[in-house]
């Protein structure tokens, strides 16, 4: 009894000691910071449960704290801090610095690998994401994807249909194919299930993926974790049956033909030359597809997803980037990637789809590897810095009639021609080192495949479906299941 007692009161008196100790350490940090504003928060759990209350959707709630403090703000939870950017200036200010560049360890992903290490993808970015992913031409292997969909949506002879499982297949076949050497039927169980899990990641992850930056909430036994963890688990038990099927088919001899053999490629060179094989290492091999696999599938399956479904909502639109490709095309041949200056119409109808559809709530964060100042602010070494996409792409104060849909808002009205540098505002890709590494293969689908499906058909909604642009928020911002018709065009 004594002995319980005991223990007890040295246990609440533990507890408080640390509390009290963390309280004077956030005391002592305001005093010696100028931190950002943005909401009080509680002690210890700052502003979880604001966050996570249901009153409002977090990336309302993201940009309802946008208008409040302007350009950035922070908040934090358990002890880990965020801070929001929500100024174009600011975003590239940041981010062209090395000290911003860090990435906040995507936590659930250490676990399924069992690693603590956070930084393994940096070298392979350099070496293969970018030799391979951003300088090669992928229009061939896209436009064969893009074939399969067209013959995807024939089939089902004009009746309504959901394209987006379709839509999911064909993207993901590209990144595989660039990946693996290997694509897959429309029916094939296990990929379909692969797509869906990528899906499930990004929804689970929530904007800015912020829950899964704090140890506490990442590791905590919840039913949304649970749901986390198997659909990271389920995509690494796929690859790691490519891998080891790459592994046995493997001869040092041959040229790569696709990225997994040229990363194996540079571990038998070094393995070979007996020099340290540094980051080509299995776990990292792993790592590095799982990224640009999770990357590559999600966000441009979301964002064509969102352009087939604004083209059925929008039917004078459609028509209009139909004329445009005819008069430009004519009807005997697919659209290529050397006829978009000819197509301005069609170019600024993609991009004000991407602005409109909001696809990304707050892009992944990065990690300040030093104590370092920002727009007249100390932001302390260890902060998971965020730029607020969703708040760039829909903001008044950045965009005329932001809340409607202007297909030729980003053509020059002295010139009639494209504007590239009008979409600027948006920085779809990120800004700096860190700069997205699929943004060509992602541009050269996104144009691919929605000119080849418009050139080929006429997509239209059920009779009186309401209008929206809203959808589910992840880390993307994806459409509610839809049905439409694919009607040929002769
Ligand atoms: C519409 C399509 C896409 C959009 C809007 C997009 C956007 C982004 C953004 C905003 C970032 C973060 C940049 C930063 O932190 O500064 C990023 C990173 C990344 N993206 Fe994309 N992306 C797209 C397609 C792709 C594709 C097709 C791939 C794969 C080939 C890919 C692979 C990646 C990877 C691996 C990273 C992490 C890079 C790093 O940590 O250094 N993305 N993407």
């Amino acid at each position: 009894m004594i002995t319980e007692l005991i223990t007890t009161s040295y246990l609440t008196t533990t507890v408080l000691t640390c509390i009290v100790g963390y309280l004077v350490v956030q005391l002592l940090r305001r005093k010696r910071y100028k931190l950002p504003p943005g909401p009080k928060g509680w002690p210890i759990i700052g502003s979880y449960l604001t966050l996570t209350s249901g009153k409002y959707e977090l990336r309302d709630l993201l940009n309802m704290w946008a208008k409040e403090y302007g350009d950035l703000y922070m908040f934090s939870m358990f002890g880990s801090r965020f801070v929001i950017l929500n100024s174009y200036d600011l975003v590239h200010e940041a981010f062209q610095s090395p000290d911003f560049n860090d990435r906040a360890p995507i936590l659930p992903c250490n676990k399924a690998l069992n690693r603590s290490n956070t930084e393994l993808n940096l070298l392979f970015n350099l070496k293969c994401e970018l030799s391979i992913i951003h300088n090669s031409n992928f229009e061939d292997l896209v436009a064969a994807e893009a074939a399969k969909l067209i013959k995807n949506f024939a089939s089902q002879e004009g009746t309504f249909f959901n394209p987006i499982t379709d839509i999911y297949v064909t993207v993901s076949n590209v990144i595989t194919g660039i990946l693996t050497g290997k694509t897959y039927d429309y029916n094939d169980e296990e990929f379909v299930e692969l797509t869906k899990r990528a899906q499930q990641v990004f929804e689970w992850m929530g904007p800015g993926s912020f829950f899964y930056h704090v140890p506490v909430l990442a590791y905590m036994p919840m039913e949304n974790n649970k749901m986390g963890d198997a659909a990271v688990k389920g995509m690494f038990d796929f690859l790691e049956k490519i891998l080891k099927r790459h592994r046995q088919a493997y001869n040092p001899e041959d040229e790569p033909k696709d990225l997994i053999e040229a990363f194996m490629h540079e571990e038998a060179n070094k393995k070979a030359q007996n020099v340290d094989v540094g980051s080509f290492t299995h776990q990292c091999l792993k790592q590095v597809v799982w990224d640009l696999m999770l990357g590559g599938i999600e966000t441009v399956s979301t964002s064509l997803s969102w352009y087939f479904l604004f083209m059925a909502q929008y039917p004078d639109v459609q028509a209009k980037v139909q004329a445009e490709l005819d008069k430009v095309i004519g009807r005997d041949r697919l659209p290529s990637l050397s006829d978009r200056q000819n197509l301005p119409f069609t170019e600024s109808t993609s991009v004000e789809c991407y602005r409109f559809c909001r696809l990304i709530n707050v892009q992944i964060p990065h990690r300040t590897r030093c104590d370092v100042k920002l727009g007249g602010y100390d932001i302390p070494k260890g902060t998971n810095v965020g730029t607020n996409a969703s708040w760039l792409s829909s903001s008044p104060s950045l965009w005329e009639n932001s809340e409607e849909f202007v297909p030729d808002r980003f053509i020059d009205k002295e010139t009639g021609l494209y504007n590239s540098k009008l979409e600027a505002g948006l920085v779809e890709f990120g800004v700096g080192r860190r700069v997205c590494p699929g943004e060509q293969l992602a541009r050269t689908e996104l144009f691919v495949i929605f000119t080849h499906i418009l050139h080929r058909f006429t997509l239209r909604l059920p009779e009186g479906t309401p209008i929206t642009r809203n959808g589910i928020n992840g880390l993307t911002h994806h459409p509610k299941p839809y049905k439409i018709t694919a009607a040929p065009r002769r």
